[in-house]
């Protein structure tokens, strides 16, 4: 087995820590922040996904991971370093802001004095793993021993363990052959004959990530289109993405309608596409991501007037809200849709109770204007207008009946079109959707 470290302990590194020494290989992995390097030393994990807790305790008794905040033991330690830190937006543009990036390769590179892999795993602007390759090779005692591969991370929020243990393909930009090798041990126990291998150059890795995201959002930017047509015909939006789901060059994935994307990847990355698009000249053919962006946008602040429109004014009212993350499965509240629409109603004059399963602790943390409340029921009491706005499968076994006692008025607009009509409707609730017909 490789000893290898991981740089960065964000959503990725932690994951991909946990799951690397899971395969029994030995990990160390580093933060800058020690507050966050001891909590996880002890197994507590900075966010929620499913299996990992778990996987943490017994990564750390096995004596496999261990986590420290000095590059020069990651140095001595490592042969193979997995750089994972974050790319966020920067303030000024929708580029993505690089200095963690370079921090962390101005570091180590004075400190690696042997061969050695470096993996690059964040998301980046197509051009920066050449030239993370050529400051190694400048500035490295070991210089162009010093190899860099671009290894893009596909991930989900809430199936990360099983997207990093079942890849369902792995993608390398490489410049040696011989460093193929290498991954392919590394991952061995993670991939299967079937498991498609794709090697090529830096600027073709590096794209591939932003490409898929791009083509997510895209896909989730133009059925909420859809969703705002059927509403104007009176057609369903969600038959509408069966149908054509059917036809396999489309597919059914990523066709729900809803409230939009968020998190701290798709919103991010189509902006950081379309700044590097322009830097190339390109301005022009990614201008639609820019429309992307705003459809999604726009779906915060359609469902804000639906809400407005349904009770004629905010001022006063209470509206309990289902749902703070940008998905279910996850505690990461990072530019979420629900949140979004909580806290425009809150600014509206709105009072308002809001649930989550896990996400609370965040939306508490950030002071917020709204009352976050733990337990499911009482977040319905003496409401005028119920949000269901991130689709946690609780919400789905609620009993509408005994909750439909303790609210004001039995309606419940539905901003992920997955509640059972009839089970809401048939309790005496009128319940919207966003593209399909209502009761
Ligand atoms: C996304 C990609 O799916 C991963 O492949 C990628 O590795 C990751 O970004 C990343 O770049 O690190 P993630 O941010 O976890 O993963 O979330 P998604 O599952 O893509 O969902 C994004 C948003 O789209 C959520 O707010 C979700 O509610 C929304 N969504 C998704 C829809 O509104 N409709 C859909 O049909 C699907």
């Amino acid at each position: 087995m490789t000893r290898l470290s991981v740089i960065g302990t964000g959503y990725l590194g932690v994951t991909h820590s946990v799951c690397m020494a899971s395969l029994g290989h030995e990990v160390v992995a580093l933060d800058k922040d020690p507050e966050k390097i001891l909590a996880l030393a002890v197994g507590k994990m900075p966010f929620h996904e499913p299996e990992l807790p778990e996987m943490l305790t017994s990564a750390l008794a096995s004596g496999k991971l261990s986590f420290t905040t000095e590059f020069k033991q990651i140095a001595e330690q490592a042969d193979i370093h997995f750089l994972c830190v974050g790319t966020p937006q920067s303030d000024d543009s929708g580029a993505a802001d690089l200095s963690q990036i370079k921090s962390a390769v101005a570091e180590l590179a004075p400190l690696l004095t042997k061969p050695c892999l470096v993996i690059g795993k964040s998301t980046v602007p197509v051009g920066t793993a050449k030239w993370i390759s050529d400051y190694f090779a400048e500035n490295s005692p070991a210089g162009s021993e010093v190899h860099v591969v671009w290894n893009p991370e596909f991930l989900r929020e809430g199936f990360a363990v099983q997207d990093t243990l079942h890849p369902d393909r792995v993608v390398l930009g490489i410049t040696h052959e011989a460093d193929v090798d290498i991954l392919k041990e590394v991952y061995a126990d993670a991939l299967t004959a079937e498991t498609p291998l794709i090697v090529t150059d830096y600027a073709t890795a590096e794209l591939v990530k932003v490409a898929a995201n791009a083509f997510l959002a895209t896909k989730i930017s133009f059925i909420n289109s859809f969703a705002d047509l059927a509403d104007k015909v009176g057609a369903d939006v969600a038959t509408l993405a069966d149908a054509i789901g059917h036809d396999t060059r489309i597919g059914r994935k990523f066709l729900n309608a809803g409230i939009g994307f968020g998190g701290g990847c798709l919103p991010k990355d189509i902006r950081a596409l379309q700044a590097r698009a322009t830097e190339l000249g390109l301005s022009e053919q990614f201008a639609f991501l820019k429309n992307v962006d705003a459809v999604n946008q726009s779906r915060r602040t359609h469902v804000v007037e639906l809400a407005r429109k349904e009770l004629g004014s905010l001022s006063g009212k209470t509206i309990t809200i289902l749902g703070a993350a940008f998905k279910p499965d996850s505690d990461d509240i990072r530019d979420s849709p629900a949140l979004d629409i909580a806290l425009a109603l809150a600014d509206g004059g709105a009072t308002v109770q809001l649930h989550d399963p896990v996400a609370l602790p965040q939306v508490r943390a950030r002071k917020l204007p709204v009352k976050a409340i733990d337990d499911v029921s009482e977040a319905f009491a003496g409401a005028d207008l119920v949000l269901h706005l991130t689709e946690w499968q609780n919400y789905r076994e609620l009993n509408p009946e005994k909750l439909g006692q303790t609210v004001k008025t039995k309606r419940i607009i539905d901003g992920r079109n997955v509640l059972d009509r009839n089970l809401w409707s048939n309790a005496g609730w009128q319940i919207t959707y966003l593209g399909k017909p209502g009761s």
